[in-house]
């Protein structure tokens, strides 16, 4: 049976550091691990949010399990500022769960041969299918090479514009091997699969992941009482810069080397918590391979 690992759980519960009372918001519900976790760490309110319908049916056992003290809101949390209420801490653990990556008919891996769908909430959008057939050249590349990361982008794109009308688009082992064809592995030892990077993109591009990120975490961080933490996992490096930017620019810290801003020009209405991301240990990388590339960060608000 397919389960979700939450990441860097111990990590999470040390720096939003729930108590009796306290209400926090878990924007990304999944599997309700940290969800959980929260509510089992003390007498707090939760409220969670996850846009794939999937995560609500779960959300079920959780209000079960703590009743008066959990509610779930079906919606993607770029539009969280629609939830009432401000907040003690909020998490975000962006990214998929082992639910979508497990489960055929989601589309998300070249693992099973399921229709190639990717979308988190499967009512809402293109599908990747729809997304690789009618995308832009511009679209396209964006997914591949800046999303995916996938050095021979060039290729990949040419060879997904050739396939439009062939029906190879529409299935996720016949894309995946359509991409294997157009950058194949280099001989030697197998690594990752060749169609790993493309898939990652595409699907960053179907649910437009770095676009929610970054609406998100300005009002995630209204939402915050003073004294409230923000916690963000991303597991992508694309993401994981716009939240160091993020953070680093509440902080009254240069959001990165180009600033050039004086001090004084800059203003602090957090602490930054984590210095460095905070990666998963080697014995839970060891447990839990999925957690390789998590980084986490957090900041704590000051009044406001
Ligand atoms: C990595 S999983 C979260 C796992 C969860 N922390 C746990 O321990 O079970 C990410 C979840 O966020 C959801 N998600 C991703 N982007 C979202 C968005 N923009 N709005 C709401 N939920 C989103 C996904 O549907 C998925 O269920």
């Amino acid at each position: 049976m397919t389960s979700h690992l939450p990441v860097l759980l111990d990590e999470c519960i040390e720096l939003l550091a729930p108590r009796a009372t306290g209400v926090y918001l878990d924007c990304t519900y999944g599997g309700g691990g940290h969800t959980e976790a929260l509510l089992a760490a003390a007498a707090c309110h939760v409220k969670s949010l996850d846009c794939d319908p999937a995560a609500a049916q779960r959300a079920t056992a959780t209000a079960q399990r703590f009743p008066g003290r959990f509610e779930f809101i079906a919606q993607n949390f770029r539009n969280l500022d629609c939830v009432p209420g401000y907040f003690d801490g909020v998490l975000m653990d962006i990214g998929v769960s082992s639910y979508q990556l497990d489960i055929p008919e989601r589309g998300f891996s070249f693992r099973f041969a399921a229709p190639n769908d990717m979308r988190m909430n499967p009512s809402r959008g293109r599908s990747a299918a729809e997304f690789l057939e009618h995308a832009t050249r511009d679209e396209l590349v964006r997914a591949v090479r800046d999303y995916g990361e996938e050095p021979r982008w060039h290729r990949v794109v040419n060879a997904i514009e050739a396939a439009r009308g062939t029906g190879r688009l529409a299935q996720t082992t016949s894309f995946a091997e359509l991409v294997a064809e157009a950058a194949p592995p280099p001989p030697g030892p197998r690594g990752v699969h060749p169609a790993t990077r493309t898939f990652q993109g595409v699907r960053i591009a179907v649910n437009d992941e770095l676009e929610a990120l970054a609406e998100a975490l300005p009002k995630a961080f209204s939402k915050l009482n003073t004294g409230g933490v923000l916690a963000v996992i991303s597991f992508h490096s694309l993401e994981d810069r716009l939240v160091k930017r993020y953070m680093n620019g509440v902080s009254g810290r240069p959001v990165d080397r180009d600033d050039s801003r004086n001090q004084d020009e800059r203003v602090k209405n957090a602490d930054l918590l984590t210095r460095k991301a905070v990666q998963p240990s080697e014995a839970e990388q060891a447990r839990n391979p999925r957690s390789r590339s998590a980084r986490l960060r957090a900041v704590r608000r000051l009044a406001v």
